[in-house]
C-alpha cells in the first residue's frame, strides 16, 4: 500500500546535530532516491549559528557520502541538495521567527504544508512551538502543520505532563508526531501483521498455551561518551520506558478494530494501561538492577560503568528487568519479563514466548516449546517443537523451525526514513499517542524513584557476561529462566 503525500516543507530545527547529520539528511536523501519525496519538496534546516549557502550544500553532500559510501546517485543527490536551504535562528535575534515566517510565506518556492522536526534538547521543545505559534506558523487553516517532538517525551509523568501542557495550548494532538525510533522498525512493525494476518499464530496467543513471554533488548555496547546523559537517565528510563514497552504493547494488544493509526494506536494503548502497577512495596521479586563491571567484550578488555562515570556512587542501572502481569482476560498469569543491558554477551532484540507443559510427558518430561521472534540483528521467526530421535527408542529432541523475515535482496530502511516518509503522509500509527507516554511513565515512575532512593550499592556483572545470577530473584517459579540467545539451546547455561 503507498500512501500519497501532498507537497509539503520540511523545517528541521536542530539541522547541525548528530542526529541530523547520521540519520536524518541521508534518510531524506534515500526517500529521494526511491522516489518518495513530493515533487517541489522543500527541507529548511535551522541552526543557531550562519552558514553560508554553498557551505552547507558541501556539508549535506558529505554526510550523504559517508553514510552511503560509494553508492551515491550524483544525478538524485544533486536534485537533493536543490531542494535545501539552511536558516539560523541566531538566540539573541528576537525576530528570528518572523523571518523565518517571511521566508517561508514565499509559495512559489516553499509548498505550505509545514513539518517540523525539532531534533533539539526537549527544553527546548515547548519554547519553540511557542514561537511558531506566535507568527501563526502552527495554525492549520488550508494546509496542514505538523510538529516531531524527538524522545524522550519528559523525563518522567509530571514533566511528560507539563510537557504536553506546553504544546497543546498551539497544536492539537493530531499535529504531534512522538518519536520512539523503534516504531519505525520494520521488524517492529512485523509483529502486528504475523500475528493478525495468519490463523496459526493467534489461537496460540494467550494465557491457555502461554507460560510465559521475555522480551529482552541487549546491547554489547557501553554507554561511551553519553554518561552524563546515561547517568541522569538509566536503563529502565533509556530503554525499557519506551522502546520495550512498544514491543510488548505490540506483542500483547487485541486485534485493532481497523489498521488506521487510530485503530492501532487505540489497541496499544488499552493494553499499555491493562499493565498492572509494579508493587513497590515488594519491588525485589519484580524488578531487577545491576551495573556493569570491568570484563572483556569481543575479546577486548574494557571498563566499568563506574570507572567511565568517574564516579563510584552512582547507583543508575546499566541493566533493567520487570515483572510485569497484564490484567486482561487474555494475560491474566501470564508473566511478562522484560530486560534491557548494556555491556552484555550479546547485542539482540527478540520476543521469546515459552509456551505451557505438552500433555503428554514422556522420559521424565521434555524441554517446553519457544517461539522466538528476532528483531534484530537477525529478523526471523524460530519455533521449537520436539521431534522424535529416529531409532529403536522412543526419545525426543527439540528441533527448530526456523525462518528469516528478512532475506538478503530486501531493501534496508533505516527506522528513520521510514518515519520521515510516515509524518509525510500524515500517517502517526507509528508515533506514540499522549496517553501510551503517559501510561509508560506511569508503570516505570515508581521503580525509577524508588531505585534512585535506594543507595545501596548495586549489584555488578562483568562487561561480556550473561545476565547476573541474582536477575532471576523475579521469576515466578522455579522452572522459569532466562533464555540468553535466540539460537537453539540458547535457554541452557
Ligand atoms: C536509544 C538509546 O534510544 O536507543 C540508546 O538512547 C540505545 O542508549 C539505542 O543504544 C538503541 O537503538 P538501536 O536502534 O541501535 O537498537
Amino acid at each position: 500500500m503507498t500512501k500519497k503525500i501532498d507537497p509539503c516543507t520540511l523545517v528541521l530545527f536542530g539541522a547541525t546535530g548528530n542526529l541530523a547529520r547520521v540519520k536524518l539528511y541521508p534518510g531524506l536523501y534515500r526517500l529521494d532516491l526511491l522516489g518518495r519525496l513530493p515533487e517541489n519538496m522543500k527541507i529548511m534546516g535551522v541552526g543557531r549559528r550562519p552558514i553560508d549557502h554553498e557551505k552547507w550544500c558541501e556539508g549535506i553532500k558529505d554526510m550523504v557520502h559517508k553514510k552511503f559510501k560509494g553508492k551515491v546517485d550524483e544525478a538524485v543527490l544533486a536534485r537533493f541538495i536543490a531542494r535545501n536551504v539552511y536558516k539560523a535562528n541566531e538566540p539573541d535575534d528576537a525576530q528570528a521567527f518572523d523571518k523565518m515566517k517571511d521566508i517561508l510565506s514565499d509559495e512559489s518556492v516553499y509548498p505550505q504544508n509545514f513539518a517540523y522536526f525539532l531534533s533539539v534538547r526537549p527544553v527546548d521543545f515547548g519554547p519553540i512551538v511557542e514561537e511558531l505559534a506566535k507568527v501563526g506558523l502552527t495554525q492549520e487553516d488550508k494546509y496542514w502543520r505538523r510538529v516531531v517532538v524527538e524522545k524522550p517525551f519528559g523525563t518522567d509523568l509530571p514533566s511528560a505532563k507539563a510537557l504536553q501542557a506546553s504544546l497543546t495550548k498551539n497544536l492539537d494532538e493530531h499535529q504531534i508526531y512522538r518519536i520512539d525510533h523503534y516504531l519505525g522498525k520494520s521488524a517492529l512493525q512485523n509483529i502486528l501483521l504475523q500475528r493478525f494476518t495468519n490463523t496459526i499464530l493467534e489461537p496460540l496467543w494467550n494465557n491457555e498455551y502461554i507460560d510465559h513471554v521475555q522480551i529482552t533488548n541487549t546491547e554489547k555496547l557501553g554507554v561511551g561518551d553519553r554518561t552524563e546523559f546515561y547517568d541522569s537517565t538509566g536503563a529502565l528510563r533509556d530503554m525499557i520506558q519506551s522502546h520495550v514497552l512498544q514491543t510488548l504493547a505490540l506483542t500483547t494488544m487485541e486485534m485493532p478494530k481497523d489498521l488506521t493509526p487510530d485503530g492501532i494506536r487505540e489497541a496499544k494503548i488499552d493494553v499499555l494501561e491493562q499493565i498492572r502497577p509494579i508493587p513497590v512495596d515488594e519491588l525485589e521479586k519484580h524488578a531487577f538492577r545491576a551495573q556493569y563491571a570491568a570484563g572483556e567484550v569481543a575479546g577486548e578488555k574494557v571498563p566499568g560503568y563506574l570507572e567511565e562515570l568517574g564516579d563510584d556512587s552512582s547507583v543508575v542501572e546499566t541493566y533493567a528487568a520487570l515483572k510485569l502481569f497484564i490484567d486482561n482476560p487474555r494475560w491474566k498469569g501470564v508473566p511478562f519479563y522484560i530486560r534491557t543491558a548494556k555491556r552484555l554477551h550479546e547485542a539482540d532484540t527478540r520476543i521469546a514466548i515459552r509456551f505451557k507443559k505438552a500433555p503428554m510427558q514422556i522420559n521424565g518430561g521434555q524441554d517446553q516449546n519457544w517461539l522466538v521472534i528476532g528483531i534484530q540483528p537477525r529478523e526471523c521467526i524460530k519455533m521449537e517443537i520436539q521431534s522424535k530421535i529416529p531409532g529403536l527408542d522412543i526419545n525426543t529432541r527439540t528441533i527448530e523451525l526456523d525462518a528469516d523475515n528478512r532475506k538478503s535482496e530486501d531493501d534496508t530502511v533505516d527506522a528513520y526514513e521510514a518515519l520521515l516518509l510516515n509524518l509525510m503522509q500524515g500517517d502517526n500509527a507509528n508515533y506514540l499517542h499522549i496517553s501510551e507516554a503517559e501510561a509508560q511513565w506511569r508503570l516505570v515512575d515508581p521503580v525509577v524513584k524508588a531505585w534512585a532512593e535506594d543507595r545501596k550499592p548495586v549489584h555488578q556483572y562483568p562487561a561480556g557476561s550473561q545476565d547476573p545470577e541474582a536477575s532471576k530473584v523475579i521469576f515466578e517459579s522455579e522452572d522459569q529462566f532466562w533464555r540468553y540467545s535466540i539460537a537453539l539451546g540458547g535457554d541452557k547455561h
